[in-house]
């Protein structure tokens, strides 16, 4: 039996490439929804091949045009956030894979996971903003959760088979573009240099959360939560040859690492394979041509988005949804040149500072969190120059 799956966010970084990795293996699996935001050009051609029941075009403007190509193929044509989660609770996927980016994945997450569905999650925001309530959903539905990010696919495999806890995780990291760079010497960096990141092809948004170490704080809040650990137990290591992807330490002192070269189409692939492990042309590891495996502490004072990270973890409640939401503005207002890039931890902070705080927040208290601080650091960005 193939196993059925569902492809959300299927016309970004992750999405293609886990439609590669499919493609690689057709005889396990089966593609059988697709769902993009607006990108209708992509998504049509990956439904042509994929030929998969239903598509999502999210924005409503585009879909006149996905519904009139793929209308003599017979595969349902669907449009409007809403329609997102309703898929969820039909019997299309046996597992789906959330690669949408931002808090725009929470609502599909919470309802693939209310609906029983096996997740593979590469959006990590999910687990910024909702950690908590959306991985206790898991634990009373019973559904498999198997991280995609590489750090986090890492800790997962080094962690299977085990029966003890971690001691401590260390969540390696490549340092970004401006790895070695003071703050100061950041003062001036654009757009193009921040998105060129020096070992992995990934989306515009998360190639920034990069360059500011946010990305880095995002996987320690991410890391809490998927493996019940306590900040102080999660370090990150600037690893720049990328090729140990994340250790665990237990108690013995023992450590275990997973290797392999930076490819995510790997993790991807153990997620949905989870728990064999299938053939890959991926490339190897070549030790003897390797002259060596560096790893050290990150520069806290010029990455100062790892401590708003480890700080908004710390205070817990809605804290983590206020940071994510600033950081999702002041991170698309410099990708659309409306602040500098070192104002995008200062636009954070304040927004730390200014929001109102809620210790216990419900579902609904971070939705709302959310809606106001975006507002908020919209007015920030406006008035800060
Ligand atoms: N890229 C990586 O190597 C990598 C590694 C680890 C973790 N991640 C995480 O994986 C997630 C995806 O990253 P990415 O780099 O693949 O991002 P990306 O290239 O920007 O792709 C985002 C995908 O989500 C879709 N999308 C966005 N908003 C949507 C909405 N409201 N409804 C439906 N679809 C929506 C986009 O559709 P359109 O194309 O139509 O806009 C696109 O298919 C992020 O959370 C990121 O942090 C990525």
């Amino acid at each position: 039996m193939k196993r059925r799956i569902g492809i959300y966010g299927s016309t970004g970084s992750i999405g293609t490439q886990a439609l590669e990795v499919i493609a690689n293996h057709q005889d396990l699996f089966e593609v059988t929804v697709l769902a993009a935001n607006n990108n209708s050009n992509l998504l049509i051609q990956q439904a042509m091949v994929c030929k998969p029941d239903s598509v999502v075009i999210r924005d409503p403007d585009h879909y006149d045009k996905v519904f009139n190509a793929l209308d003599t193929l017979d595969i349902k044509v669907f449009t409007g956030s809403e329609s997102l989660c309703q898929l969820m609770e039909m019997d299309l996927f046996d597992m789906v894979l959330i690669a949408m980016v931002g808090f725009e994945g929470l609502k599909p997450t919470m309802s693939a996971v209310s609906a029983g569905k096996a997740v593979a999650l590469a959006n990590k925001e999910v687990l910024v903003v909702a950690g908590e309530i959306v991985t206790d959903l898991a634990k009373v539905k019973k559904v498999p959760f198997i991280p995609v990010d590489s750090e986090h696919s890492a800790i997962f495999q080094c962690l299977s088979g085990e029966v003890s806890k971690p001691e401590k995780v260390y969540l390696t990291s490549s340092g970004g573009p401006f790895r070695g760079m003071t703050r100061d010497e950041m003062l001036n960096v654009n757009v193009q240099q921040a998105l060129k990141h020096p070992n992995w092809s990934m989306g515009r948004k998360i190639s920034i959360d990069s360059a500011t170490m946010m990305n880095k704080g995002f996987e320690v809040i991410e890391a809490k939560w998927l493996f019940s650990l306590t900040p102080t137990q999660i370090d990150i290591l600037v690893h720049p040859q990328c090729i140990v992807h994340s250790m665990v330490q237990f108690r013995d002192g023992t450590l275990k690492a997973q290797l392999g070269l930076p490819d995510m189409k790997l993790p991807i692939q153990y997620a949905l394979s989870y728990p064999y492990r299938l053939d890959a042309n991926f490339g190897r590891v070549d030790f003897a041509d390797m002259h060596s495996l560096t790893f050290e502490a990150p520069d806290r004072n010029a990455f100062p988005c790892i401590d708003l990270a480890y700080g908004a973890i710390e205070q817990g409640g809605n804290m983590p949804c206020i940071l994510n939401a600033a950081n999702e503005i002041a991170v698309s207002q410099f990708l659309c040149g409306k602040i500098r890039f070192y104002q995008i931890p200062l636009i954070i902070e304040r927004c730390m500072v200014k929001a109102d705080f809620d210790k216990k927040p419900e579902y609904e208290v971070l939705l709302e969190t959310n809606k106001r601080v975006r507002s908020m650091a919209t007015d920030f960005c406006t008035s800060i120059h």
